[in-house]
């Protein structure tokens, strides 16, 4: 007999053939229900075939979980993957986004792309007609914030009355958890220095979608940023793109490392999540990050777990 399937279809089915560029491209339902489906397909009560359907991978920028995980996904689902790395495609010698989109929806069932524009990738989407995945911008990281809520979830067993700090730069990887944490009822905290804020407009886009039900506030204060929070979040304070900017940011951040003294005045449950790959000594603490609230390797499991739910409802295996 096969195992009762307990995951929302209709919500799911609803994601055939859809792109996924930013978290706000999902509705509360079907996030829930991408979560779900993850935990089921973790702990075998679900398996989904994706007949042999092929993923086309385009990263322009480095990668070693979203990658390896997209690929351990596509196989664990009965597809495979493509590396279409613009060094050996034409895409690195300026063949126009219009027409690579349009010929690889020939070839390929789905296209994740790991670019520095949004706008690129929404062209990418305009002209392709396959599901189309960010796979991180300089503006969101979607699939890194499925599996953040994911380890959230696993970790206190439901999402209702949570709230996670994020101390560090408002970046791509913070502004698709103001988006996610908005649509989920997760409060967010953002604690950055002065000038390195989330984007006004992101922010605004998450008390939209959070329509109340959960508080989204910045800070420039860490530890009224961290105080009694469930889990407490950082990323790089330099991201791909603003290497030259590195010294001047180490000087920007200081105070912002998450260590010993932020994680004291969070919730004593509290978990330490990041997105890697982590700079011990810089954003956070080696401490902190190989400590007893450290979850940031169930966090890099969970990429595949997510990645594995969103192929199997964007790729119709449901
Ligand atoms: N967290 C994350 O996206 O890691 P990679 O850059 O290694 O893919
Ligand atoms: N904010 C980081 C995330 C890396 C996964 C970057 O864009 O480089």
């Amino acid at each position: 007999m096969s195992p009762p399937i307990t995951s929302s279809v209709p919500a799911l089915k609803a994601l055939r053939g859809r792109d996924l560029l930013s978290c706000a491209d999902l509705s509360a339902e079907e996030t829930l229900a991408l979560l779900q489906l993850a935990g089921e397909l973790r702990s075998g009560a679900r398996r989904v075939d994706l007949h042999g359907q092929l993923l086309g991978l385009i990263f322009t920028k480095a990668s070693t979980r979203t990658r390896v995980s997209f690929s351990v996904a596509m196989a664990r689902l009965g597809g495979q993957t493509l590396d279409l790395n613009p060094a050996v495609t034409q895409v690195g010698r300026g063949e126009p986004i219009a027409d690579t989109a349009r010929v690889l929806s020939r070839y390929v069932d789905a296209l994740a792309i790991r670019t520095f524009a949004q706008q690129d990738l929404s062209d990418y989407a305009h002209w392709a007609s396959i599901p189309v995945i960010n796979a991180l911008t300089d503006l969101e990281h979607p699939c890194q914030a499925l599996a953040d809520f994911l380890t959230l979830q696993d970790a206190f067993g439901s999402l209702d009355g949570l709230c996670l700090a994020y101390v560090g730069d408002g970046n791509n990887v913070a502004h698709s958890l103001l988006l996610c944490g908005a649509l989920l009822g997760v409060s967010v905290r953002i604690a950055s220095p002065a000038g390195f804020e989330p984007d006004s407009a992101v922010l605004e886009q998450a008390r939209a979608l959070a329509a109340g039900r959960c508080s989204l506030e910045l800070t420039t204060d860490p530890v009224a940023g961290v105080r009694g929070a469930h889990a407490l979040y950082t990323d790089v304070w330099a991201s791909m793109g603003q290497e030259q900017e590195q010294r001047q940011r180490e000087e920007a951040f200081a105070g912002f490392c998450l260590d010993e003294a932020l994680l004291a005045a969070a919730d004593p449950r509290a978990i330490v999540l990041h997105c890697l790959p982590a700079h011990r000594g810089e954003e956070i603490s080696a401490g902190v990050i190989d400590g007893p609230a450290s979850r940031v390797f169930d966090q890099a499991e969970n990429r595949l777990h997510a990645q594995q739910a969103l192929l199997a409802a964007l790729l119709g295996g449901l």
